[in-house]
């Protein structure tokens, strides 16, 4: 018997068809790592209707083929991308998904997604493809779980089917009212009733708790965070069950396509570089500060931050002492993202008053992204939880320091600096500006030994962040969720 596995990999989003953030970036990454590997791995998401099939070359490959809904059923057709690397597939459904330009925050989510997600399995089937392992993503694919316990427990084709689920942020539940579960054909399992080790889901379907309880393995994208999340200060409400499933949760550290983030290589940038010869690096940062109409210096140290403008984020703390920073620091901001107004209004007012030393881009472009690592010195993430975190290991390929708050996936890939030569960062905590503020400190007196700066960049950008770590810890928990389903053990 071959060792190579049908895995069918469920993601709401991959990258370059339809992306909001990290998810699109792992789906798009792990996925080719896996399959290097050997196991025939093949991706799925819906065909939103920004996904245009004659311009990306999609093929029509199942026309018309019945999906269960709501006791009755509905159509969907199957596309298939001309990508020669992975198999990659395309639910449509016109009133969804393809009639709509958005991926997400329609009133009808949960019925969207529950239907993608029943829509997929049926696919699985009418290409005849019987995946061994089903990987599941977030709160958009939960339900899978619980109908591979349930609605296809004596179904010949799926009743050897293994579920693996990976949570990338517990702060997104997909929380809804019992209709999606008449929906998804499961009400007569009702609420998961646990009153002693999860009161939270007595009276709300949470997605990502079915997925969480009926799943035979549980991952998600740290081991930091999968400790954390078993706490009641980042459970959500779901740490209950998260203790209570503990054996069967893994915390696998994400890593980002190496090729693609490569300063050594990189087309968007004015100047290459690497770990050997920072020249390049001097001209991308000299470019960013003109390009960004910040004040042409090469002794101010510049700080880039691109990310999400949330709470989450960081940006509470952060707004509280940029000012200050500002005022008594020889520092410069070069600052991307979007997300809420009132930060927005704060970054515009400083970015007025202070013009040639805060720069603002609203919104997210991937050039500038690149530029932004390439040009900083310091790369700042405060963030108050970071389940994986991809930024902080682009900043470090591309020789930007980063300072962050030690939680999730940032206390896992960013080692603080300790005296006299060694880290790759700077991390602090407790949670709060000072703390912040203090580290942002040590790290410009540090800046000020080049010698001791060049050694925390070089171990930075020299350490191994590639998926391929992670793909290979899936390879291996496939196979132990295989065995759980088939014999009840963890290995054959
Ligand atoms: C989510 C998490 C982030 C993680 C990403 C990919 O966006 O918030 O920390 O890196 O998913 O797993």
């Amino acid at each position: 018997m071959s060792d190579s596995l049908n895995i069918l990999y469920l993601s709401a989003e991959i990258l370059p068809y339809a992306a909001t953030g990290g998810l699109a970036q792992v789906a798009a990454a792990l996925p080719r790592a896996i399959r290097r590997l050997g196991d025939d791995i093949r991706v799925i998401l819906p065909r939103y209707g920004l996904i245009n099939p004659e311009k990306l070359g999609l093929k029509r490959v199942l026309a018309h083929f019945p999906v269960p809904f709501e006791n009755d059923v509905e159509w969907a057709s199957l596309w298939r991308a001309p990508d020669p690397d992975l198999p990659i597939y395309f639910i449509e459904h016109q009133r969804f998904f393809g009639s709509r330009q958005g991926i997400y925050s329609f009133p009808d989510d949960g019925e969207r997604f529950v239907f993608y997600s029943r829509a997929s399995l049926e696919a699985a089937r009418h290409l005849d493809w019987r995946p061994d392992v089903l990987h599941c993503n977030e709160w958009q694919t939960a339900l899978i779980p619980n109908w591979l316990r349930t609605t296809y427990k004596d179904d010949p084709f799926f009743a050897r089917t293994a579920v693996v689920y990976t949570i990338h942020n517990l702060g997104y539940q997909g929380i809804f009212g019992y209709r999606v579960l008449q929906i998804a054909g499961i009400e007569q399992h009702g609420f998961i009733a646990h009153p002693d080790i999860a009161p939270s889901l007595n009276q709300v379907v949470s997605m990502m708790g079915r997925g969480i309880i009926f799943a035979d393995i549980i991952t998600t994208v740290s081991p930091s965070y999968a400790r954390e999340i078993q706490t009641p200060e980042f459970g959500e409400g779901l740490d209950p069950i998260l203790r209570d499933r503990s054996e069967r949760l893994f915390g696998i550290l994400n890593g980002i396509d190496v090729e693609a983030w490569n300063p050594a290589t990189d087309t968007a940038l004015p100047a290459r570089f690497s770990s050997d010869d920072l020249t390049g690096k001097q001209i991308c940062k000299r470019d960013l500060q003109e390009r960004m109409g910040l004040e042409i210096d090469a002794d101010a140290i510049v700080i880039g931050l691109t990310s999400r403008i949330t709470d989450q984020k960081g940006f509470d703390i952060l707004t509280a002492v940029l000012e200050p920073m500002l005022r008594l620091l020889p520092v410069q901001f070069a600052i991307m993202g979007s997300g809420d107004q009132r930060y927005h209004h704060i970054l515009d007012d400083l970015q007025q008053r202070y013009p040639r030393q805060l720069a603002y881009h609203a919104g997210y472009d991937e050039s500038l992204a690149r530029r932004i690592y390439a040009g900083s010195d310091i790369f700042l993430m405060p963030s108050r939880h970071e389940p994986g975190g991809l930024d902080q290991l682009k900043a470090m390929r591309y020789g930007a320091v980063p300072v962050v708050h030690a939680t999730g996936g940032l206390k896992d890939t960013v080692a603080d600096h300790k005296p006299p030569h060694t880290g790759t960062g700077f991390t602090f905590a407790p949670y709060d500006c000072m703390a912040l503020y203090a580290a942002v400190v040590r790290a410009i007196e540090i800046h000020h030994h080049p010698d001791i700066w060049r050694d925390i960049q070089n171990e930075a950008m020299t350490r191994d962040y590639s998926v391929d770590a992670a793909a290979r810890a899936y390879h291996r928990l496939y196979r132990r969720a295989r065995s759980l389903k088939l014999t009840g053990r963890p290995e054959s």
